[in-house]
């Protein structure tokens, strides 16, 4: 194979992997998807829930997939294949590369309503708007948020063309600091409104009597979502580093800014929400796009921190979907000879038109109805909540029981550090972790399908 002779590239930097796997980790999942889950959920009781599917699930798939990563250096198809070879194996991994090409086409299209909504927000939010319309009319246009999609699909394809070193490292150096900032500049407003204790109770005070075994698949399946586990994400990235790096210190960063970042995102929101509008926070999909805006109407100088809002989310969704990406294009280089640049571009092509389908759920298709979803719920839902799991599920089966977690275990440690993978993670990746997974997965299911 003619990539074998070629060098593969090298994060140049350990900050550099990490902020390049924290970007991917923080995204839409962290700003728009966890509140208004949490939001719908009943607040606190759902985030203790949630932290604790990120210790006993999260962190261990972080370390497996890293690992895979690092020791095959390949693409996840390619890393099951050259550990597994003449196996079926490899199956996992193409349903990671499917779960990649599936989640960015909708992902692109929300990323899209959110640029949008920066140029919304510099004409002005007033208080007299009527939000709900607004984002309606937006998201029920068709040539509108088709535009936007192609945009930011266009900004991921530039990044992804220009490789590991100089496209994806590059990029998450600059945008990773100002997504930081912009979150901080927005918590110290929201919390700083008056009224803004009410928000902090919903989410800071459990109220265990409200938790179900949805709740507990909704952590799960956000858990999966928001680290960007479960379709190999995390193998493209660690096969890009050396064998100087520690997986457990290295997992722990990114699993930590990843958790950071969605409790911070709920500071920003719920104490502003309930300081100044009487909206529910179960407001669900459309809290970020009609709750939010509504919000800063009533703030002071709303309409400019309206503007930072939406190019926060831009930017955080951006350095995911470069992940995303990457993944597919990781994989047409690494099997099928392709060159990247060309690699990049068909793909990214062919992703943007499966997402015009869940555009046109809102218009032209709006007939459409699976389960109760429209096309963009029903491409979100077959991604998060059956194929994530279940490639989570036999990535953890696969590290377990066929490369033996005690491989793993010494490929981790390689270069030790402050958190060294011990006989724990057996325990965790080999019982805890599959069947947990397995559980939830069924109960819900069931329940989805019987009401
Ligand atoms: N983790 C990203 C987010 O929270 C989404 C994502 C999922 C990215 C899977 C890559 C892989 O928005």
């Amino acid at each position: 194979m003619k990539n074998d002779l070629k060098q593969r590239e090298n994060w140049t930097t350990r900050l550099g992997f990490i902020l390049a796997a924290a970007g991917s980790a923080v995204g839409l999942g962290n700003i728009w998807r966890f509140p208004y889950v949490t939001g719908t959920n009943g607040g606190a009781a759902f985030l203790f829930i949630y932290l604790i599917a990120i210790i006993i699930i999260g962190y261990p798939l972080m370390v497996t997939e890293m690992t895979l990563g690092r020791k095959s250096q390949r693409n996840p198809v390619g890393a099951f294949k050259s550990l597994a070879p003449n196996s079926p194996w490899w199956l996992v991994g193409g349903l990671g590369v499917l779960t990649g090409f599936v989640i960015l086409s909708y992902y692109s299209v929300v990323a899209g309503w959110s640029l949008a909504y920066i140029f919304k927000a510099l004409s002005g939010f007033t208080p007299d708007m009527a939000f709900g319309e607004l984002f309606g009319a937006h998201i029920s246009g068709v040539a509108v948020p088709i535009f936007w999609h192609a945009v930011f699909m266009i900004i991921t394809i530039g990044v992804i063309s220009a490789g590991v070193v100089k496209g994806i490292q590059r990029a998450v150096k600059t945008l990773m600091p100002i997504l930081f900032i912009l979150l901080l500049v927005l918590i110290f407003r929201s919390v700083t409104l008056e009224g803004a204790g009410e928000g902090l109770t919903f989410y800071l005070t459990p109220d265990f009597s409200v938790i179900t075994w949805q709740t507990i698949m909704d952590a799960i399946a956000q858990a999966f979502f928001t680290l960007s586990l479960g379709m190999g994400a995390m193998i493209t990235y660690g096969s890009y580093l050396s064998e100087d790096a520690n997986i457990g210190d290295n997992a722990a960063y990114v699993v930590g800014l990843d958790t950071l970042i969605a409790v911070l995102a709920g500071f920003a929101i719920f104490p502003a929400l309930f300081a100044v509008t009487d909206v529910s926070p179960s407001a669900g999909p459309g809290l970020t796009f009609i709750t939010l805006p509504a919000v800063f109407a009533e703030m002071p100088l709303g309409s400019f921190f309206g503007f930072l809002f939406f190019v926060l989310l831009s930017v955080a969704a951006l350095t995911s979907a470069i992940s995303l990406l990457e993944v597919v294009v990781a994989w047409a280089v690494d099997e099928k000879d392709m060159e990247r640049k060309k690699a990049s571009i068909i793909i990214g092509i062919i992703i943007f038109l499966v997402g015009i389908p869940p555009v046109l759920g809102y218009s032209a298709w709006s007939g459409f109805s699976f389960i109760g979803f429209d096309i963009l719920d029903s491409y979100d839902w077959i991604a998060n909540s059956i194929f994530l799991p279940l490639g989570g599920l036999l990535t953890a089966i696969f590290a377990g029981y066929v490369w033996k977690a005690k491989n793993l275990q010494d490929e981790a440690n390689k270069k030790s550090g402050v958190i060294n993978i011990g006989a724990w993670y057996g325990f965790l990746i080999k019982i805890v972790v599959p069947i947990a997974i397995a559980v939830v997965m069924i109960v819900s299911i069931v329940q989805t399908f019987t009401g």
